[in-house]
């Protein structure tokens, strides 16, 4: 970054405005999914590409095979998937201008912590398709093809989310907020409470996540994966009330600005959407019409 973009003004100042204006895009699939799959992350990656033919698409694998990469989306520690992907980007020469995110399902509070993290190469727009950036109370249904292995995760999680074993060993936990008990999430949880400053203040994940140019954040109205569809835009349950929901602009993550979201939503960087649909279920014309045309080129 450094040296490409002065010798850019320098020499080729035409060319690299080009090479600027169409920035680079990094996909992270959802639970249940896979890198490539052509029937979901792959056609969306493919899309993207027919939409804006000269970009550079990566969507993230995590670990060396498609069955670890399925399998790690349970499994790996959220903090080290993170490391792992910002590890990735920082190798990747064509990222070193920036680019912009774009997380399906847990991939979006995933790549918000890369953010949040990991600012260089910096993420320029940060795109969320029905992530759980409160976390999750419940998992409802199991997706994929896999839904035995999927059901042995969910009874780990009954079993005790916050069971130090199980925070380190089941991604799911590692978001799980339980409104019943905010105290055991606030002190257990080793991914979530962490990224959303619930412990304490790290003014580095806040002045991060303020670099971002947009914040896009997309709810699915009729989603029967995630709860409380909420989190989707930042929200959740109230605290020991399963019956009501909170907005991000009514927390007091939101209230006392302890992530720099409410100083973004002052800028007009936030951008809260919506789809009538189920967890993921969108067409391509509005994904081209209100994603590609204004966040990814
Ligand atoms: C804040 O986050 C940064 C980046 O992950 C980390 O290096 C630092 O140790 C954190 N600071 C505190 C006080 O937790
Ligand atoms: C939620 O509402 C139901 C009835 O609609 C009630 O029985 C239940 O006690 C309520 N739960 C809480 C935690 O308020």
């Amino acid at each position: 970054m450094k040296y490409i973009l002065p010798l850019c003004v320098f020499l080729l100042l035409i060319n690299c405005q080009i090479v600027l204006s169409i920035l680079p895009i990094v996909i992270w699939h959802g639970l249940g999914d896979v890198c490539c799959n052509p029937l979901s992350i792959g056609g969306l990656q493919k899309f993207i590409q027919q939409q804006i033919p000269e970009v550079y698409v990566i969507s993230l694998k995590i670990g060396k095979t498609i069955r670890e990469d399925f399998e790690n989306a349970y499994i790996k520690n959220a903090n080290d998937q993170v490391e792992f992907v910002c590890d990735l980007i920082k190798n990747d020469p064509k990222l070193a201008l920036g680019y912009h995110g774009l997380g399906v399902s847990q991939g979006g509070q995933f790549l918000r912590a890369v953010a949040q993290r990991c600012p260089d190469p910096p993420m320029v727009n940060l795109v969320t398709l029905g992530s759980q950036h409160q976390g999750v109370y419940g998992l409802p249904r199991c997706l994929g093809d896999d839904v035995k292995f999927c059901d042995y995760v969910r009874s780990l999680l009954n079993h005790g989310a916050y069971k130090k074993w199980i925070q380190n060993f089941v991604t799911p936990a590692e978001y799980w907020h339980d409104p019943l008990d905010e105290k055991a999430y606030k002190k257990a949880s080793v991914f979530l409470a962490d990224i959303n400053n619930e412990r304490s203040v790290n003014d580095t994940y806040k002045n991060n996540l303020k670099q971002l140019k947009n914040f896009v954040m997309v709810k699915f109205t009729k989603d029967t994966v995630v709860q409380p569809i909420e989190t989707e835009w930042f929200g959740f349950y109230k605290e020991n009330d399963l019956n009501s929901t909170y907005t991000l602009q009514d927390s007091q993550l939101y209230l006392e600005d302890r992530l720099g979201l409410r100083a973004m939503d002052d800028e007009g960087k936030l951008h809260f959407l919506q789809v009538e649909g189920d967890h993921i279920q969108f067409s391509q014309a509005w994904f081209k019409n209100e994603i590609i045309d204004n966040f990814l080129r």
